[in-house]
């Protein structure tokens, strides 16, 4: 008889055979960054997210740096005036992004401050490009990328994760900033990034609802485990420094063939409809949320991430830390 339950009878025995670990240094924790004053906006289908005003920013920034995570991913929201066809807010050197950006690298500068790029949160219609007679234009959305790709990197911001999913565009934004001096920071690609139900809390979170249509266009076909490979391969090819899979828990099949198939880090993103879930079920008593989310984030490492960018990141930490 094989006697598998030696390694399990004591915790420190588990503990010294445990084959994957979590460290808060894998965490990268979303925030939400509001235009106005005074801001503290819960949102309402994600429990205990907040949008915060630059005024009020301090709050989760003393968090996230207390906690040891790594960083934060920014996403702005302008106000809804100031939203246009072409997303000019996006690549203003004004815009709130780039405010939020200037804030965080003033005050915080050992936190990684990651930025988003990607046009939905400031164009009046909603989608990630621009639009022509209900189309989502590709090459013509190109340089309003690289100029919001530029226009963040000024402000400060550590690396550029592009989430359009416009084909080209790794390229044409490394391109873009290696012109402008930004040789040395780095992309991580929305590569795999599947058209998903799974957005839905998030698009609640920073006011990015497309007002038609959908985003099947540009976002990958959740059928489709060939083509993810396929446009990582391209966003390497084209200089991605990180490539990251999108949502996490219902993809980890194409996280762990991501990670075996490329020899650079790969980023996994759990996603807003992935968190509220297990909030909501946490909130009724039905599962255990420190069981769940543990259980949850080392299945995105078993599959090969190394970079978990997840709003349970400043929980898990507390966890990890008590
Ligand atoms: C912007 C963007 C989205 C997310 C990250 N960047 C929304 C979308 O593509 O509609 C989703 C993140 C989440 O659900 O937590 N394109
Ligand atoms: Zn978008």
């Amino acid at each position: 008889m094989k006697r598998f339950r030696r390694l399990r009878q004591n915790e420190i025995i588990r503990d010294l055979v445990k084959e994957t670990r979590l460290s808060v240094k894998d965490f990268i924790y979303p925030i939400f960054v509001i235009d106005g004053e005074n801001i503290k906006a819960p949102v309402d289908s994600m429990p205990n997210v907040y949008q915060y005003s630059i005024d009020r920013l301090d709050e989760i920034l003393e968090q996230v740096k207390a906690s040891n995570i790594s960083g934060v991913m920014v996403f702005g929201i302008p106000k809804v005036e100031d939203k246009d066809e072409y997303g000019s807010q996006a690549y203003a050197q004004n815009g709130i992004t780039q405010r939020a950006v200037r804030y965080i690298k003033t005050n915080y500068p050992e936190i990684l401050c990651i930025t988003d790029v990607c046009l939905c949160e400031y164009t009046s219609h909603g989608h990630c490009g621009v639009v022509k007679d209900g189309e989502i234009l590709n090459d013509e959305t190109l340089p309003l990328l690289c100029d919001m790709a530029v226009s963040l990197a000024k402000a400060g911001a550590d690396m550029i994760a592009p989430s359009d999913m416009m084909d080209g565009r790794i390229m044409a934004i490394r391109n873009a900033l290696d012109n402008a001096g930004f040789k040395n920071i780095p992309i991580m690609a929305y590569s795999a990034k599947f058209a998903s139900a799974y957005y839905g809390p998030f698009r609640d979170a920073a006011h990015s609802s497309p007002c038609f249509g959908d985003r099947k266009s540009y976002q990958m076909d959740f059928s489709n485990p060939k083509e993810a490979l396929n446009e990582i391969a391209t966003d390497i090819e084209e200089g991605a420094d990180i490539v990251m899979v999108k949502p996490a828990l219902a993809y980890l099949d194409i996280l762990k063939e991501a990670s075996q198939n490329f020899n650079i880090p790969i980023a996994v993103y759990n996603v807003s409809g992935e968190y509220s879930m297990v909030k909501a079920a946490s909130m009724q008593g039905w599962v255990d949320e420190k069981k769940i989310v543990t259980e949850n984030l080392i299945a995105m490492k078993r599959a090969g991430a190394n970079i978990i960018i997840t709003y349970h990141a400043l929980d898990m930490a507390k966890w990890m830390n008590e």
